[in-house]
């Protein structure tokens, strides 16, 4: 509008010249010829104003696409063209610009393609590692996959944004890489752990979160693994974090590995039912897990679980929590 504004100030300035040398002719001219020469000069003023108005109109309104389409490219839309067809300077920006933002929406797209193989490449080598961690252990074979399962899908039910569910699933998939550090014997143990191989045991948290800790994109995940078994009324390890000062992504993890454990089948323990798992589940609730994230877990394996009835809690039946 101000371009609009200036262009039209410029005619007006400009059309004063030709008046006031006419002004100084009318001196010399009779009365007769006075009044056509007027009406001349106001005809020829009038249409000089009007050709520059419609003139600073389609100028200004050229450069007003041009500004609205860089404005969409700042929000990340590449590819938005600009509809401008003069053939003047303003034209050749707008063509300019319309080249720069196709080029921009290719070289995004070549970029998100990038990021969805090295992505796809990231989690083909988790999964690799966790079916190493199952494999030595044949009782948990997929546990680590079935906990990066649930954990995304409580993180989904909790509305966790899109880079903290990308976190629960790695964290989820590899809360048990510290096990690597374990013997065999001491994992496929039947009968209860001694206090020394239970101490063994108890390392693989902070061992697993060692080895992740210098992994820029599983930053995130590491959280998870050192503190999935810290607990809720801050009874767990490996520091004794209570409450909230356990990350979110590691509760969740604590209470996706919790019902798994429920309904695998251990060497110490049958597989459980849906309401005997959700019946432990309810009375971990407050004391080793967050009740927002049990709670959440709940609404998960409901919506799996449609004709479940309700956990044997309140009946006292519940058996005692698993050996994770
Ligand atoms: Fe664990």
């Amino acid at each position: 509008m101000r371009l609009f504004r200036s262009t039209l100030l410029l005619t007006l300035v400009a059309s004063t010249v030709p008046a006031a040398v006419l002004g100084l002719l009318l001196l010399w001219v009779d009365q007769a010829q006075l009044r056509s020469v007027l009406l001349s000069a106001a005809a020829g003023l009038l249409a000089a104003l009007l050709l520059s108005a419609w003139f600073a109109r389609g100028l200004s309104r050229d450069v007003s696409r041009v500004v609205v389409g860089a404005l969409e490219i700042a929000r990340g839309r590449f590819g938005r063209q600009v509809p401008v067809t003069s053939r003047n300077e303003i034209g050749e920006l707008a063509y300019t610009f319309n080249h720069m933002s196709r080029e921009l929406a290719s070289y995004d797209q070549e970029n998100r393609r990038l990021i969805a193989a090295l992505e796809a490449g990231y989690l083909a080598t988790i999964r690799a590692l966790t079916s190493a961690i199952d494999a030595k252990d044949p009782y948990t074979r997929g546990h680590s996959q079935r906990v990066g399962h649930w954990s995304l899908e409580i993180g989904r039910e909790l509305r966790l944004p899109e880079g903290e569910l990308q976190a629960l699933e790695y964290g989820g998939l590899l809360h048990d890489i510290g096990k690597i550090g374990v013997t065999e014997p001491i994992l496929r143990k039947a009968s209860p752990l001694t206090p020394e191989e239970m101490a063994v045991m108890r390392e693989h948290p902070a061992i697993g979160g060692e080895i992740l800790k210098d992994v820029e994109f599983l930053r995130e995940a590491a959280r998870a693994v050192r503190s999935h078994h810290e607990r809720w009324d801050g009874s767990g390890y490996p520091e004794g974090l209570a409450g909230e000062e356990i990350p979110l992504v590691a509760r969740i993890v604590n209470a996706a590995d919790t019902w798994d454990a429920c309904r695998s089948q251990r060497p110490y323990q049958a597989a459980m039912g849906v309401a005997e798992a959700l019946a432990v589940m309810a009375r971990l609730r407050g004391t080793q897990l967050d009740p927002a994230v049990h709670d959440a877990l709940v609404q998960v394996v409901r919506r799996r679980h449609p004709i479940s009835p309700e956990p044997a809690v309140d009946r006292g039946i519940a058996p005692p929590a698993p050996r994770l």
